[in-house]
Protein backbone atom coordinates (compact mmCIF):
# COMPACT_ATOMS: atom_id res chain seq x y z
CA UNK A 1 0.00 0.00 0.00
CA UNK A 2 0.95 3.55 -0.88
CA UNK A 3 1.76 6.14 1.73
CA UNK A 4 -0.64 9.07 1.53
CA UNK A 5 0.31 12.34 2.96
CA UNK A 6 -2.15 13.87 4.94
CA UNK A 7 -2.59 17.37 4.04
CA UNK A 8 -4.73 19.92 6.19
CA UNK A 9 -6.40 22.94 4.14
CA UNK A 10 -7.93 26.15 6.00
CA UNK A 11 -11.15 26.41 3.77
CA UNK A 12 -11.74 29.52 2.73
CA UNK A 13 -10.52 32.10 0.00
CA UNK A 14 -6.77 31.33 1.31
CA UNK A 15 -7.40 27.66 1.07
CA UNK A 16 -8.53 28.05 -2.66
CA UNK A 17 -5.14 29.72 -2.87
CA UNK A 18 -3.05 27.08 -1.27
CA UNK A 19 -5.43 24.10 -3.44
CA UNK A 20 -4.05 25.77 -6.76
CA UNK A 21 -0.24 25.93 -5.59
CA UNK A 22 -0.40 22.68 -4.86
CA UNK A 23 -1.98 21.82 -7.90
CA UNK A 24 0.66 23.90 -9.94
CA UNK A 25 3.11 22.84 -7.93
CA UNK A 26 2.34 18.93 -9.38
CA UNK A 27 0.22 17.75 -6.16
CA UNK A 28 -3.38 18.07 -8.00
CA UNK A 29 -6.44 16.06 -6.87
CA UNK A 30 -9.43 16.33 -9.10
CA UNK A 31 -11.64 15.02 -6.81
CA UNK A 32 -11.52 17.79 -5.18
CA UNK A 33 -13.14 19.89 -7.01
CA UNK A 34 -16.57 17.92 -7.41
CA UNK A 35 -18.96 19.96 -5.80
CA UNK A 36 -21.16 18.70 -2.33
CA UNK A 37 -19.78 18.67 1.19
CA UNK A 38 -17.30 16.56 1.46
CA UNK A 39 -14.89 17.61 3.45
CA UNK A 40 -11.80 14.58 2.70
CA UNK A 41 -10.37 13.94 -1.15
CA UNK A 42 -7.56 11.93 -2.78
CA UNK A 43 -5.35 11.32 -5.31
CA UNK A 44 -4.09 8.05 -4.94
CA UNK A 45 -1.77 8.34 -7.98
CA UNK A 46 -0.10 11.06 -6.44
CA UNK A 47 -0.08 10.04 -2.73
CA UNK A 48 -2.22 13.03 -1.57
CA UNK A 49 -5.03 13.36 0.49
CA UNK A 50 -6.29 16.47 1.31
CA UNK A 51 -9.15 17.69 4.33
CA UNK A 52 -10.66 21.19 4.75
CA UNK A 53 -10.55 22.09 8.41
CA UNK A 54 -10.86 25.51 9.67
CA UNK A 55 -8.14 28.09 9.66
CA UNK A 56 -7.55 27.85 13.00
CA UNK A 57 -7.52 24.21 13.63
CA UNK A 58 -4.93 23.41 10.92
CA UNK A 59 -1.78 23.63 13.29
CA UNK A 60 -4.01 21.06 15.80
CA UNK A 61 -4.83 18.55 13.05
CA UNK A 62 -0.59 19.29 12.32
CA UNK A 63 0.95 18.91 16.09
CA UNK A 64 -1.31 15.80 17.07
CA UNK A 65 -0.38 14.47 13.85
CA UNK A 66 -3.93 13.60 12.31
CA UNK A 67 -2.28 15.89 9.34
CA UNK A 68 1.27 15.50 8.16
CA UNK A 69 1.07 19.12 6.99
CA UNK A 70 -1.03 21.93 6.78
CA UNK A 71 -1.10 25.67 5.93
CA UNK A 72 -1.60 28.28 8.72
CA UNK A 73 -1.26 31.56 9.18
CA UNK A 74 1.45 33.27 10.88
CA UNK A 75 -0.95 34.89 13.29
CA UNK A 76 -2.25 31.33 14.44
CA UNK A 77 1.34 30.03 14.75
CA UNK A 78 2.36 33.14 16.87
CA UNK A 79 -0.71 32.84 19.36
CA UNK A 80 -1.19 29.02 19.98
CA UNK A 81 2.65 28.05 19.59
CA UNK A 82 2.11 24.83 18.35
CA UNK A 83 4.84 22.48 18.62
CA UNK A 84 5.50 21.92 14.53
CA UNK A 85 7.90 22.64 12.20
CA UNK A 86 7.32 25.73 10.00
CA UNK A 87 9.29 25.30 6.39
CA UNK A 88 7.94 27.49 4.07
CA UNK A 89 6.47 30.96 3.87
CA UNK A 90 4.04 30.73 1.02
CA UNK A 91 4.04 34.59 0.22
CA UNK A 92 0.24 34.95 0.22
CA UNK A 93 -2.47 35.48 2.85
CA UNK A 94 -0.33 38.81 3.45
CA UNK A 95 -1.61 40.94 6.61
CA UNK A 96 -0.43 42.27 9.82
CA UNK A 97 -1.30 42.17 13.24
CA UNK A 98 -1.93 45.85 14.60
CA UNK A 99 -2.92 47.87 17.51
CA UNK A 100 -5.87 50.01 16.51
CA UNK A 101 -7.94 53.12 18.24
CA UNK A 102 -9.93 55.88 18.03
CA UNK A 103 -8.67 58.34 15.38
CA UNK A 104 -8.75 60.94 18.99
CA UNK A 105 -7.17 58.44 21.79
CA UNK A 106 -4.31 59.29 23.15
CA UNK A 107 -2.73 57.01 25.70
CA UNK A 108 -2.80 58.35 29.00
CA UNK A 109 0.22 56.32 30.29
CA UNK A 110 -0.21 56.61 33.98
CA UNK A 111 -3.26 54.23 33.29
CA UNK A 112 -3.65 50.47 32.52
CA UNK A 113 -4.28 50.12 28.62
CA UNK A 114 -8.07 48.08 27.82
CA UNK A 115 -7.17 45.93 24.74
CA UNK A 116 -9.90 43.45 23.68
CA UNK A 117 -8.67 41.25 21.04
CA UNK A 118 -8.69 37.72 19.97
CA UNK A 119 -5.50 37.14 20.11
CA UNK A 120 -4.26 37.08 23.77
CA UNK A 121 -1.26 35.78 23.62
CA UNK A 122 0.39 37.90 20.86
CA UNK A 123 -0.99 41.03 22.73
CA UNK A 124 0.43 40.07 26.15
CA UNK A 125 4.04 39.57 24.66
CA UNK A 126 3.49 42.82 22.69
CA UNK A 127 2.98 44.90 26.14
CA UNK A 128 5.38 42.85 27.99
CA UNK A 129 8.31 43.54 25.42
CA UNK A 130 7.21 47.28 25.80
CA UNK A 131 6.37 47.04 29.51
CA UNK A 132 2.76 48.75 29.25
CA UNK A 133 0.63 47.61 31.71
CA UNK A 134 -2.85 46.01 30.20
CA UNK A 135 -6.25 44.87 31.02
CA UNK A 136 -7.16 42.27 28.57
CA UNK A 137 -10.53 41.83 27.24
CA UNK A 138 -11.12 38.74 24.98
CA UNK A 139 -13.68 38.70 22.23
CA UNK A 140 -14.37 36.22 19.44
CA UNK A 141 -15.19 38.94 16.82
CA UNK A 142 -15.93 41.86 15.55
CA UNK A 143 -13.57 43.69 17.72
CA UNK A 144 -13.64 46.65 15.95
CA UNK A 145 -16.75 47.45 18.07
CA UNK A 146 -15.06 47.28 21.43
CA UNK A 147 -13.14 50.75 21.44
CA UNK A 148 -16.41 52.46 19.85
CA UNK A 149 -18.69 51.36 22.69
CA UNK A 150 -15.61 52.39 25.09
CA UNK A 151 -15.42 48.95 26.19
CA UNK A 152 -11.55 49.15 25.47
CA UNK A 153 -8.83 52.02 24.86
CA UNK A 154 -7.85 49.89 21.84
CA UNK A 155 -7.66 47.47 19.46
CA UNK A 156 -5.36 44.39 18.60
CA UNK A 157 -6.11 42.64 15.47
CA UNK A 158 -5.42 41.53 11.67
CA UNK A 159 -5.86 44.33 9.44
CA UNK A 160 -5.74 43.68 5.64
CA UNK A 161 -6.86 46.16 3.42
CA UNK A 162 -7.92 48.70 6.17
CA UNK A 163 -11.20 48.95 4.90
CA UNK A 164 -12.29 47.40 8.34
CA UNK A 165 -10.99 50.16 10.58
CA UNK A 166 -11.55 52.96 8.52
CA UNK A 167 -15.39 52.40 8.26
CA UNK A 168 -15.47 52.43 11.74
CA UNK A 169 -13.49 54.87 11.96
CA UNK A 170 -10.02 54.00 13.23
CA UNK A 171 -6.89 54.08 13.03
CA UNK A 172 -3.71 51.60 13.01
CA UNK A 173 -1.73 53.16 16.08
CA UNK A 174 1.36 50.74 15.44
CA UNK A 175 2.22 47.38 13.58
CA UNK A 176 3.08 44.48 15.82
CA UNK A 177 4.00 41.72 12.89
CA UNK A 178 3.69 41.10 9.45
CA UNK A 179 1.50 37.96 9.16
CA UNK A 180 1.77 35.07 5.92
CA UNK A 181 0.40 31.72 5.22
CA UNK A 182 2.92 29.22 6.19
CA UNK A 183 3.18 25.30 5.49
CA UNK A 184 4.07 23.68 8.80
CA UNK A 185 4.70 20.02 9.21
CA UNK A 186 4.41 17.58 11.79
CA UNK A 187 7.17 16.62 13.57
CA UNK A 188 7.43 12.90 13.50
CA UNK A 189 5.84 12.99 10.24
CA UNK A 190 9.21 15.23 8.93
CA UNK A 191 11.35 12.21 9.75
CA UNK A 192 9.14 9.18 8.51
CA UNK A 193 7.57 10.86 5.73
CA UNK A 194 10.75 13.15 4.82
CA UNK A 195 11.02 12.35 1.27
CA UNK A 196 7.73 13.60 0.48
CA UNK A 197 7.50 16.45 2.58
CA UNK A 198 10.62 17.72 1.56
CA UNK A 199 9.64 17.38 -1.97
CA UNK A 200 6.17 19.40 -1.10
CA UNK A 201 8.04 22.11 0.47
CA UNK A 202 10.66 22.90 -2.42
CA UNK A 203 7.85 22.65 -5.00
CA UNK A 204 6.50 25.46 -3.19
CA UNK A 205 8.96 27.70 -2.15
CA UNK A 206 9.74 27.68 -5.57
CA UNK A 207 6.29 28.51 -6.52
CA UNK A 208 6.00 31.25 -4.31
CA UNK A 209 9.45 32.98 -5.28
CA UNK A 210 8.13 32.40 -9.15
CA UNK A 211 5.00 34.14 -8.18
CA UNK A 212 7.07 37.11 -6.26
CA UNK A 213 8.97 37.85 -9.70
CA UNK A 214 5.93 38.19 -11.26
C1 LIG B 1 -10.39 40.13 9.90
C2 LIG B 1 -10.09 41.10 11.01
C3 LIG B 1 -10.74 42.37 10.56
C4 LIG B 1 -10.68 42.26 9.04
C5 LIG B 1 -9.60 43.11 8.49
O1 LIG B 1 -11.61 39.54 10.12
O2 LIG B 1 -10.59 40.65 12.26
O3 LIG B 1 -12.06 42.46 11.02
O4 LIG B 1 -10.40 40.90 8.72
O5 LIG B 1 -9.58 43.15 7.10
P1 LIG B 1 -9.49 44.50 6.29
O6 LIG B 1 -8.32 45.28 6.83
O7 LIG B 1 -9.24 44.07 4.87
O8 LIG B 1 -10.77 45.23 6.44
P2 LIG B 1 -12.06 38.24 9.35
O9 LIG B 1 -12.82 38.61 8.12
O10 LIG B 1 -10.87 37.36 9.10
O11 LIG B 1 -13.07 37.53 10.33
P3 LIG B 1 -13.22 37.57 11.92
O12 LIG B 1 -14.19 38.67 12.20
O13 LIG B 1 -13.76 36.23 12.25
O14 LIG B 1 -11.88 37.83 12.53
Amino acid sequence: MKTMLNIALPKGRLGEKVLAMFEKSGFECPAIHESGRKLIFENPEKCVRYFWVKPSDVSIYVERGAADIGIAGKDILLEYEPDVYELVDLDIGKCRMAVAGKKDFRDDTTKTLRVATKFTNITKTYYASIGRDIDIIHLNGSIEIAPILGLSDVIVDIVETGATLKENNLDVRETIVPISARLIANKSSFKFKNEMIEKVACALSEFAASEDKK
